[in-house]
């Protein structure tokens, strides 16, 4: 089966923080993917901008050496490869302050087509950016400014931010990217409750007991200890990514797939978020922090050595028991979980159903468990329902759980596309949907914020775990405390 390519229109895509690893790790493998799949016309342009003084040779060697890193050999065509490098230019330029803006605004000379500016650098520049871009003339109505995460490192910075990027380009020039919600699976979500009759009557605290979502990583810290020992875990992946999968199982269905609709509902989800004030870190959420183990059967240092230093208490690793005080949500938690270190790259969602009324079966026919529903977001993508079914064969009756499992490798046999390779394209159609609104974005800071004062008010140290191990065993306890138990504790 092959999906349809819609081919976009021209557009030059300008990165800062070029020759970065987000770029050469991501955006570019994306690209060449669209280019491959014959969706960008011939015209369109990538211009990659660092301040780094490089000649365009030596970047176009970079950027091959960075495809054969992360693009699989098969997928490498010789011609693909040529047309592909010949999109490519440089330009040196210092971001903050003026030198080299007049070659990029040379270079960008055809106003016609769509310019995408793609602010892959430390948030701290993208108001200057912004402002340069304005000066330079390069801010008008074909102009699309994508902003990577992080957006400030609380409500006050992420403000500053929007209100600076909010003076030169309005609102629905803006795109806020959170690669989570380009993910298939992600999107999938959607599909599946809102292209299926079967869920939506089910869908609430009267079917469902509670919901967990999982981000698990295997990896540590790598070479991010700059970034990452000033964010932490609560910072990098629930202000964000976790929190938007909260929204698209928890939203109201939008009464169409619109952006502005689409984004309306999930603020509603956040503006209904119970506050997990200093009174309720200790109950409802753990921090942890990784010591050494062995991950994958190989040694893994600890959190401190690996991004060498004494002390640190930014947490690897985060639990928390989520509320939506709404009639749909109320009492039915939602348990969120993400960590470094973990036994392996596993993200899914699971919706536990409530425990059946009344059985008929006597004592002997075995456990009849609840219901669950597993959408598994990576790696084997797919959604497994699980049923209980009659364990076949005589003997009377006896009862055992059976799933009903779709693989989407197995069902749909194509590849599936990176994140970055829809959002991109999506940036270039003006079409924000899977793009974070100021108003998302400044109300996940706004309930996440209290959470961080509270863990500084009652002095919450991270816990310590052994990498390899699914966290402290506090964050076993807290679920435990409420009869329930982590799905897949075992991988
Ligand atoms: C990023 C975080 O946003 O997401 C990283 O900054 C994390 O710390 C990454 O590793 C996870 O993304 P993915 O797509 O590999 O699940």
């Amino acid at each position: 089966m092959t999906a349809q390519i819609i081919p976009v229109g021209v557009f030059d895509l300008v990165v800062f923080g070029g020759t970065g690893d987000l770029t050469l790790r991501k955006l570019l493998p994306a690209l060449y993917y669209r280019d491959r799949d014959e969706q960008m016309p011939p015209e369109s342009r990538f211009i990659a901008v660092s301040r780094r003084d490089m000649a365009r040779d030596a970047y176009l060697e970079t950027v091959t050496k960075a495809l054969r890193d992360y693009v699989p050999a098969e997928d490498i065509d010789a011609d693909c490869l040529r047309r592909f490098l010949g999109r490519l230019d440089y330009v040196a330029l210092d971001a903050a302050g003026g030198d080299g803006w007049d070659l990029l605004t040379a270079k960008l000379a055809d106003g016609d087509r769509v310019r995408v500016f793609y602010l892959a650098t430390a948030p701290d520049l993208f108001g200057p950016i912004s402002r340069h871009l304005a000066a330079a003339g390069l801010a008008g109505p074909n102009s699309r400014i994508v902003l990577e995460k992080p957006i400030g490192h609380d409500l006050e910075s992420a403000r500053a931010i929007n209100d600076a990027v909010g003076a030169v380009f309005a609102e629905q020039q803006i795109f806020r990217i959170d690669h989570y919600l380009g993910k298939e699976t992600v999107q999938n979500l959607m599909a599946l409750r809102f292209a299926n009759s079967l869920f939506e009557p089910l869908w609430s605290h009267a079917a469902i007991d509670h919901v967990q979502i999982t981000v698990a990583e295997s990896i540590g810290a790598e070479g991010r200890a700059a970034y990452y020992d000033k964010a932490g875990a609560l910072r990098d992946m629930v202000q964000n990514h976790i929190l938007q999968l909260l929204c698209l199982v928890a939203m109201e269905p939008p009464t169409e797939f619109d952006a502005d609709a689409v984004r309306d509902e999930k603020l509603k989800v956040l503006r209904a978020l119970k506050p997990i004030v200093a009174d309720d870190v200790a109950a409802k959420t753990v921090r942890g922090q990784y010591r050494d183990g062995a991950v994958d059967g190989a040694i893994a240092p600890g959190y401190l050595q690996e991004i060498g230093a004494e002390a640190s208490d930014t947490e690897t690793f985060v639990v928390l028991k989520a509320e939506v005080e709404n009639w749909r949500w109320a009492g039915t938690p939602f348990y969120l979980r993400t960590g470094k270190r973990l036994p392996a790259r596993k993200s899914e969602i699971v919706i536990q159903f409530r425990e059946i009324p009344h059985s008929i079966f006597p004592s002997d026919t075995g456990e009849i468990q609840a219901n669950s529903l597993v959408v598994r977001l990576q790696p084997d993508e797919g959604v497994k329902l699980t049923l209980m079914t009659k364990d076949p064969g005589p003997g009377g009756m006896r009862l055992r759980a059976g799933p009903l499992n779709l693989s989407f490798a197995e069902a749909f046999k194509v590849r599936y596309p990176d994140a970055y390779e829809r959002l991109l394209m999506d940036v270039v159609r003006g079409n924000p949907t899977l793009f974070m609104r100021r108003d998302e974005v400044e109300a996940a800071w706004g309930w996440v914020e209290p959470i961080l004062d509270g863990w500084h008010a009652k002095n919450q140290e991270p816990k310590p775990y052994r990498a390899g191990g699914w966290g402290p065993t506090a964050a076993i306890a807290l679920i435990e405390r409420d009869g329930r138990s982590w799905h897949d504790e075992v991988v």
